[in-house]
């Protein structure tokens, strides 16, 4: 599909992200924790990281089990060492974690975002690949990363003997925390030289969870008015339209739940998962990582997309202050996919997860 009408006009320009820590030195090495992950994790981290290496990225790793492999290791998904080593680096690339589905232990991503304040969750995706489905598609999503439905407080009634015959879950969304969220979204659409930010809510319906969300929200907007175009719409028709006509948007900033579906609809725009990263700030620490999971249904075949995870890398790295290398790897990025054509088998390919690390460490120099 070819573009009908733009948000404004941008190609592969920096998405710095509000730093969390705004004191990384501009040259030197920077401690970070590494945590590989479930399933395709190993496999794709261990590439960002050769990648990293070839670039001169300045991260040096503290490697640390979670999800399926901290039980395994530690009998903890969550073990206090790897807590530890992110309260002290501030700073984390994590593979993506298996969560059990219905019972067993809660998400580690959730608990993550918990335990540190992650409160923004940023989702940057854009179009790198042509001959797709959508053309130029270049969309930000902004999520609420720690209130609404995922606070996940949640409990069944029993009826007759019949202990789970009810579920309820409670939603909580507060206004200081609606007001971060659409601060954070805002300076960061000002500070990327977006146009607009369109605030995505279900009032209609959820009045007081997402209707103190939008209202929060659209308040906020007010200071911005003059640099920013500010409108809002109910996540259904949000939906439909990112399929109709997805050029219309530019920033989104949404709640927990609808941010997570929304973003794997975004990323679905422009190949799928493989090609959506995602930052998760608080004021103390960030944590990078891909939008997908651990992709069980091909973990060991040597063909998972690696880039997702390395695209969040650069997010780490503008986030750091160390724009310049991150430039240098998405240029090698491009170059690896247009100009030598390499692709995962999610892309339409047929090449390995290591053919596209020696084409982009291949591709660094390049200029
Ligand atoms: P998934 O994202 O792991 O996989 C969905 C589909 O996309 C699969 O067909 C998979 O092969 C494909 N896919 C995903 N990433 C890919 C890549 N890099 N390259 C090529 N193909 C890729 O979602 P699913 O199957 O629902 O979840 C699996 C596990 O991951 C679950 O335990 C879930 O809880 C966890 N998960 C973890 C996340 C995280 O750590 N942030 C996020 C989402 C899910």
């Amino acid at each position: 599909m070819k573009k009908t009408s733009a948000a404004g006009s941008r190609s592969t320009r920096p998405t710095s992200v509000k730093s969390a820590r705004p004191t990384w030195r501009a040259t030197g090495s920077i401690p970070a924790t590494l945590i590989p992950g479930d399933g395709i994790g190993p496999e794709i981290v261990a590439a960002v990281v050769d990648i990293m290496k070839a670039a001169g990225a300045p991260f040096v790793w503290e490697r640390h089990e979670g999800g399926m492999a901290g039980i395994k290791k530690h009998g903890d998904p969550l073990p206090p060492k790897l807590i530890d080593s992110i309260r002290r680096t501030g700073l984390a690339l994590k593979g993506p974690l298996a969560t059990p589905v219905g019972g067993g232990y809660r998400s580690v991503n959730v608990r993550l975002r918990e335990e540190f304040s992650l409160y923004a969750n940023v989702r940057p995706v854009r179009t790198m690949v042509p001959g797709g489905r959508y053309e130029d598609i270049d969309i930000v999503l902004v999520r609420e990363n720690v209130e609404g439905l995922y606070v996940a407080w949640e409990h069944y009634l029993a009826i007759g003997d019949d202990p789970h015959a009810v579920a309820i879950s409670s939603g909580v969304n507060t206004r200081a925390g609606s007001r971060r969220i659409a601060e954070f979204a805002f300076d960061y659409a000002v500070k990327n030289s977006r146009k607009k930010v369109t605030i995505v809510h279900k009032a209609n319906v959820l009045k007081a969870l997402t209707g103190i969300f939008l209202e929060t929200a659209r308040d906020t907007g007010k200071k911005y008015a003059k640099k920013l175009t500010v409108d809002d719409r109910i996540v259904d028709a949000c939906a439909m339209q990112l399929v109709l006509n997805p050029w219309q948007y530019d920033v989104i900033l949404t709640t927990n739940l609808f941010g997570d579906i929304l973003s794997d609809e975004i990323a679905g725009l422009v190949g799928g998962l493989g090609m959506a990263p995602g930052a998760n700030i608080g004021e103390k620490a960030a944590i990078f990582e891909a939008v997908h999971g651990s992709a069980p249904d091909i973990a060991g075949k040597g063909i998972a997309n690696p880039l997702a995870l390395l695209l969040a890398g650069c997010l780490m790295l503008d986030h750091v202050g160390r724009p310049v290398v991150a430039r240098r790897i998405r240029r090698a990025i491009d170059l690896a996919l247009k100009q030598d054509g390499i692709r995962t088998p999610d892309l339409g390919g047929r090449h390995k997860t290591r053919d596209f690390v020696k084409a982009v460490i291949g591709n660094l120099g390049t200029r």
